[in-house]
């Protein structure tokens, strides 16, 4: 056959392979999330997500000792307390959960780890909402003014990093304000920017015993059918101070990380989330699918889509994979 172009030219072996390869990627934009919850001597199996734990913050360095053999040193931690109220009052206590994991990782690791804190409320309410209840709504303008208190608590903690995930109106720039009144001008605020009212949240919520106690999330979080308007959060997020945007879930969303590249020049992240790996764990297990493989190739989807740091339950074998050269 007559041909002047074969594109099988540029994919003869592996060394041509790797010189064209569009998608690169590396470990340095990886973060690990951790569950920390209250007590002491726990390392407890999360059902809902084979392989991951809740640990208590006296041993922090097993988690954290796990991750940096694997060149993983970011992580984001969130909290399971003993104490629920209506107001969330664990999340902002100095000596909340998430203040005290903050506090242990610090002290041991010191600038060898970076720690960012998730700032919500639905971990720490009765109601399990992610605000403040005003009857059966969550009050938008005084949830903020708790959150700052949250994001400033962390901060003071110790934390490297705040990243509220509520989905409030103009909490970003509360907290940016927040954070700059109390001396902490240099945290930054990664903003789960466009998060949407997902089912993929469903592992997490068991883990964290954080489901609504009624209704759902959808008043707030974001409806899965508008692009546009995730476009639009994070040009709000954008002007009101935002270091990061994120995009939340990731395999379902890679249309908006990829759009949003060409909208902003802010770092992307994405959070491929607790379902996403469930799903890839459930199937792996049942011999259905090739999990190292799946795990491998929907990660390069995120990096190609554009997502610059994935925040994932997976972190520790994706480094593996990207040393190894199965991805990027
Ligand atoms: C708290 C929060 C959630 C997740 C991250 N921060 C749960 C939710 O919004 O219900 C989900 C993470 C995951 O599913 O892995 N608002
Ligand atoms: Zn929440």
């Amino acid at each position: 056959m007559e041909m002047k172009n074969r594109p099988r030219r540029l994919r003869q072996n592996p060394i041509i392979r790797g010189m064209v390869r569009e998608t690169r990627a590396s470990k340095d934009g990886l973060i690990y999330p951790i569950f920390f919850e209250e007590g002491e001597n726990i390392k407890a199996p999360i059902d809902s997500m084979p392989g991951q734990f809740r640990f208590s913050p006296d041993r922090a360095s097993e988690a954290i000792d796990e991750c940096l053999e694997h060149g993983i040193d970011k992580v984001i931690l969130f909290g399971i307390p003993k104490e629920k109220d209506e107001v969330g009052t664990q999340a902002w206590h100095e000596h909340g959960i998430v203040q005290e994991a903050t506090r242990a990782i610090k002290k041991a690791y010191g600038d060898q780890v970076y720690v960012v804190c998730d700032v919500c409320m639905c971990e720490y309410t009765s109601h399990g909402h992610c605000g403040i209840l005003h009857g059966q709504e969550v009050d938008n303008d005084s949830t903020v003014s708790y959150l700052e208190r949250i994001a400033v608590s962390q901060a003071a903690a110790g934390a490297d990093m705040v990243a509220p995930s509520d989905m409030m109106d103009g909490r970003v720039g509360g907290i940016r304000q927040a954070l700059d009144d109390n001396g902490f001008q240099n945290i930054p605020i990664m903003s789960y920017a466009a998060k949407f009212a997902s089912y993929y949240y469903g592992p997490f919520r068991d883990a964290a015993g954080s489901a609504p106690a009624f209704g759902d999330r959808r008043a707030y979080q974001m409806d899965p059918h508008n692009g546009r308007e995730a476009m639009k959060e994070a040009m709000l997020d954008e002007e009101e101070g935002a270091d990061i945007l994120m995009v939340k879930p990731a395999i379902a969303y890679l249309d908006l990380i990829r759009e949003l590249r060409y909208r902003t020049d802010l770092p992307i992240a994405t959070y491929s989330v607790s379902g996403e790996y469930a799903m890839i764990k459930a199937a792996g297990a049942a011999g259905l699918i090739d999990e190292y493989g799946i795990m491998c190739e929907s990660t390069v989807s995120m990096i190609r889509a554009g997502a610059d740091i994935i925040i994932t339950y997976f972190a520790k074998e994706i480094a593996d994979a990207i040393r190894k050269g199965d991805i990027g």
